[in-house]
C-alpha cells in the first residue's frame, strides 16, 4: 500500500511486543444483539486492522469470553443499563460518543468498546484501532464537541473540481446510480474513522441540474452507502433552481409559487434519501443567484428553504462568503461586506438555519485574522468553514500542515462573551482536497490535512502537534513520527514566510491563485487585483483598515480593535493587514519594514530547503514509493519559494525604489 490509496488506515504489522498487547484485548470480537449494517463495518474495519497489525483476524463470537474485544450499547447489552457503574459516564456521552475501557463482565475480563448507538461503537472501533496501531493509552472516552463535521466537495457535475488538484471528482454521476465504485465504501471508511459525520456532494457554485430526478437518485445512492458510516449526505443548492428549470416564474423567496416549489422538492429528496441531511447555499456572492436579486434578504431566502426542509429534520447552511460586483464595498474594502450584511440578521434566521463562515474575511489566505462574524452573531449558529484543498497555498505541491492554521483561528480569543473563536461553533465544514488520484489528496502529505481537519472537527480544543503525531505514526509509523512531525509544523509557517509575509494577502497569480503575482492591475474588478490589497507605492506598503482606512477593525470586538489600532500592539504576523505603514517603519527587530520584509521572505527560502534537506535524511524510514512522491514535490516547493520571493522583492523593490539593504544579496 506505498501508492497511499489505505491512507491512514494503513494496519501494519506492530512488533512483537506491541502486538502481544493488542492480542490480548482482542481474542474474540463479541458484539450482542442483531448485527446491523453499521456494526457489521465495525467489525469488518477491526478484522481488517487485526489482519494488518497482527496477521491475523480475530474470531467473531457470540459468547463474552475472558480477552474478548466487546462492542456494546445498553440496548444490546443489559448489563450497560441504569445500575452499570459506567452508566452515567456513558449517558453523558451522548449519541455519537464512546469509551474504551478493560473491564469485567459477565465474570469475565474484557476489552469494552461501549456507546449509546451503532455509530457510537464504529466511532469507537476506530479509536480501539487507532491506539493500538499508535501504541496509545486503550483507555479513553470521547464526544464530539460538534455536531455537524462535514466535507464540503467543490465537485462540478462533469467531474471537474474548483480548486482540486488531485484529479477529478470521486464521484462518478455519470456512472451512479447503478455502478459504484469501492471508493465510496473507502472514503465512508476514513471519513468514519476521524468523525466526520456529513458531506455536501457538488459545487457551492451550483447547477439546477442537481436537484433534478436523474440526480436525486445518484445522490441517494451514494446515501446509501454513507449511511451505515454515521454520514449523512447534503447537496449545494442554487438559489434560481426552480426558475432555471422553468417550472416557476421567480425566484423570489417570498413568492408562494417559489415556496411551494421548494417544499415539493424537499419532499421529493426526503422520499428517496430519508435522513438528507440539507443545503448548503452560495447566494449572492461572486454572480451567484440569491435572494437580493428580488430585495430580499439572506434570512429571507435561507428561511425559505429551512421552511421547505424542516419536516424532514433537514438543516440549511446559509455561507456568509459575499462579496459582490458592485456596491460601496468594491472601493472601500471587500473584508467588510459579511459582516455588514449579516451582522443585522442575527436572530432572524429560522432555527434549523446555520450561517457558514469562512476563517478569514477575505478567502483561505495562507494567514488571515479570525472572521469578525466569529462571535458577533450569538443568536445564530455557526458553522466554521475552512479550506483543506489548498488554493492559495501551493495546491498539492507545496507542503502546508493546516492542523497549525486551524488551531490558531480556532483558539483565537473573540474578546467578547462567547470566548475563543472554536466557543462560537456549531459545527465545522471543511473545503475537501479529495479526489480521484490513487492517493486521493495529490500528495501524501496532503492526506493530514484530510485527518487534521476531521479531528479537529470533533474536537476543536485538539493540538494540533498531537493529531500530526497520529497522522505521522498512522503513515509512516512509528519510528519516523518524530522527524516527520517536526517537518509538518514548520511547513505552513514556511509557505507564509515565502508568499505572503506580515501580514500581506491576496497578491497570487490572478485566477488560478499559485505563485507571486503582486504586480496584476488591470483586471476587471478591483478587488481581484493584488495591488488593492498590498497598496505598495513609494511611501509604504499595507491595507490601511483603521479609522483612517477603511475601519474594518471597528467590526471586532472592542478589545482587540483598540489593541490592533496601533501597529506598535499589532501581532506582526497581522500588520500590513491592518496598518499601510512607510518603507522605514522601525520593527520590533529594530530593523525597517523593508528589511523585516526581506528577512521574511529570505528564511521562507531557507525553511524550505530545510524541509527538502529533512526529507532527504529521513529516507531510509520512508517507504521507496511516498518517498520519492514527496521529494519530486518538495524539490519543487524550494523553486516556489524562490520565485516567489524573488518577484516579490523586484516587485516591492521597483515601486518603492529601495536599494536591497546592505548585507542582502540580489537574487542570482
Ligand atoms: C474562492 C474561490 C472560488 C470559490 C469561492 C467560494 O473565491 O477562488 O473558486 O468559488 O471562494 O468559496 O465560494
Amino acid at each position: 500500500d506505498e501508492d497511499g490509496y489505505d491512507l491512514w488506515l494503513r494496519h501494519r504489522p506492530l512488533d512483537r511486543a506491541a502486538q502481544a498487547g493488542v492480542q490480548a484485548q482482542a481474542r474474540s470480537i463479541v458484539i450482542p444483539g442483531a448485527p446491523s449494517p453499521t456494526t457489521q463495518a465495525a467489525l469488518t474495519e477491526l478484522n481488517r486492522g487485526l489482519a494488518g497489525m497482527l496477521g491475523h483476524a480475530s474470531a467473531p463470537a457470540s459468547r463474552i469470553a475472558d480477552g474478548a474485544l466487546l462492542l456494546a450499547t445498553p440496548a444490546r447489552l443489559p448489563e450497560l443499563g441504569a445500575a452499570s457503574p459506567l452508566h452515567a459516564e456513558l449517558a453523558a456521552l451522548g449519541n455519537e460518543g464512546y469509551l474504551l475501557r478493560q473491564t469485567r463482565v459477565q465474570g469475565h475480563n474484557v476489552t469494552l468498546i461501549a456507546a449509546n448507538s451503532d455509530i457510537g461503537l464504529l466511532y469507537g472501533a476506530y479509536a480501539w484501532l487507532r491506539d493500538a496501531a499508535t501504541g496509545a493509552r486503550l483507555e479513553a472516552s470521547s464526544a464530539p464537541k460538534l455536531q455537524l463535521r462535514m466535507l464540503n466537495h467543490w465537485d462540478n457535475l462533469d467531474r471537474t473540481v474548483e480548486r482540486g488538484y488531485s484529479g477529478q471528482s470521486i464521484w462518478d454521476w455519470w456512472a451512479l446510480p447503478d455502478i459504484k465504485d469501492q471508493r465510496y465504501t473507502d472514503y465512508a471508511r476514513a471519513n468514519a474513522s476521524l468523525g466526520i459525520n456529513g458531506t455536501v456532494l457538488n459545487n457551492v457554485n451550483s447547477k439546477p441540474e442537481v436537484l433534478t430526478a436523474p440526480f436525486i437518485a445518484k445522490a441517494a445512492a451514494v446515501a446509501d452507502i454513507l449511511r451505515p458510516y454515521g454520514i449523512k449526505v447534503y447537496l449545494s443548492a442554487r438559489f434560481s433552481t426552480p426558475l432555471e428549470l422553468k417550472e416557476t416564474s421567480t425566484a423570489d423567496p417570498l413568492s408562494p409559487e417559489v415556496r411551494a416549489w421548494w417544499a415539493r422538492k424537499a419532499d421529493e429528496i426526503y422520499k428517496v434519501i430519508p435522513d438528507f441531511g440539507g443545503f448548503l447555499v452560495k447566494a449572492n456572492s461572486e454572480g451567484q443567484p440569491g435572494p437580493q436579486d428580488y430585495h430580499r434578504t439572506h434570512a429571507d431566502g435561507a428561511n425559505m428553504l429551512a421552511a421547505a426542509v424542516a419536516p424532514h429534520k433537514g438543516i440549511v447552511m446559509w455561507r456568509a462568503f459575499v462579496y459582490a460586483p458592485k456596491g460601496a464595498h468594491l472601493a472601500d474594502d471587500r473584508a467588510k461586506q459579511a459582516y455588514d450584511e449579516f451582522k443585522p440578521l442575527d436572530g432572524s434566521f429560522a432555527a434549523n438555519v446555520l450561517v457558514q463562515v469562512k476563517n478569514g474575511a477575505i478567502d483561505f489566505q495562507p494567514r488571515e485574522p479570525f472572521h469578525p462574524l466569529f462571535g458577533a452573531m450569538p443568536k445564530t449558529p455557526l458553522v466554521m468553514e475552512f479550506q483543506i484543498t489548498k488554493e492559495y497555498l501551493g495546491y498539492s505541491t507545496d507542503m502546508a500542515y493546516l492542523g497549525t492554521l486551524f488551531e490558531e483561528t480556532l483558539e483565537t480569543d473573540t474578546k467578547t462573551s462567547t470566548g475563543a473563536v472554536a466557543q462560537t461553533l456549531s459545527g465545522m465544514a471543511g473545503v475537501a482536497n479529495i479526489g480521484s488520484d490513487r492517493n486521493w489528496t495529490g500528495s501524501h502529505f496532503d492526506q493530514a490535512n484530510w485527518y487534521a481537519f476531521g479531528r479537529m472537527a470533533w474536537n476543536p480544543q485538539a493540538r494540533a502537534r498531537d493529531v500530526a503525531a497520529e497522522w505521522a505514526a498512522l503513515t509512516f509509523g512509528k519510528r519516523a513520527e518524530a522527524p516527520v512531525v517536526d517537518m509538518m509544523m514548520m511547513s505552513r509557517e514556511t509557505v507564509v514566510n515565502y508568499m505572503t509575509p506580515l501580514g500581506l494577502h491576496h497578491i497570487m497569480g490572478t485566477g488560478h491563485h499559485f505563485g507571486p503575482a503582486p504586480w496584476v492591475d488591470n483586471l476587471e474588478r478591483p478587488d481581484w487585483n493584488p495591488v488593492y490589497y498590498h497598496r505598495a507605492s513609494r511611501d509604504g506598503i499595507g491595507f490601511d483598515r483603521t479609522a483612517k482606512g477603511s475601519n474594518a477593525l471597528e467590526q471586532y470586538a472592542p478589545e482587540i480593535a483598540r489593541q490592533y489600532a496601533d501597529p506598535k500592539t499589532t501581532p506582526e504576523q497581522f500588520l500590513l493587514w491592518f496598518h499601510h505603514l512607510p518603507w522605514d517603519y522601525t520593527m520590533p527587530s529594530a530593523r525597517t519594514l523593508w528589511a523585516e520584509l526581506l528577512v521574511r521572505y529570505d528564511k521562507g527560502v531557507a525553511d524550505a530547503r530545510s524541509l527538502q534537506a529533512r526529507w532527504v535524511a529521513l529516507k531510509p524510514l520512508i517507504d521507496a514509493r511516498r518517498y520519492a512522491e514527496e521529494e519530486q514535490r518538495l524539490n519543487r516547493q524550494v523553486n516556489n519559494a524562490v520565485l516567489w520571493r524573488d518577484a516579490c522583492i523586484a516587485y516591492f523593490q521597483s515601486v518603492s525604489g529601495l536599494a536591497l539593504p546592505p548585507g542582502v544579496k540580489a537574487p542570482a
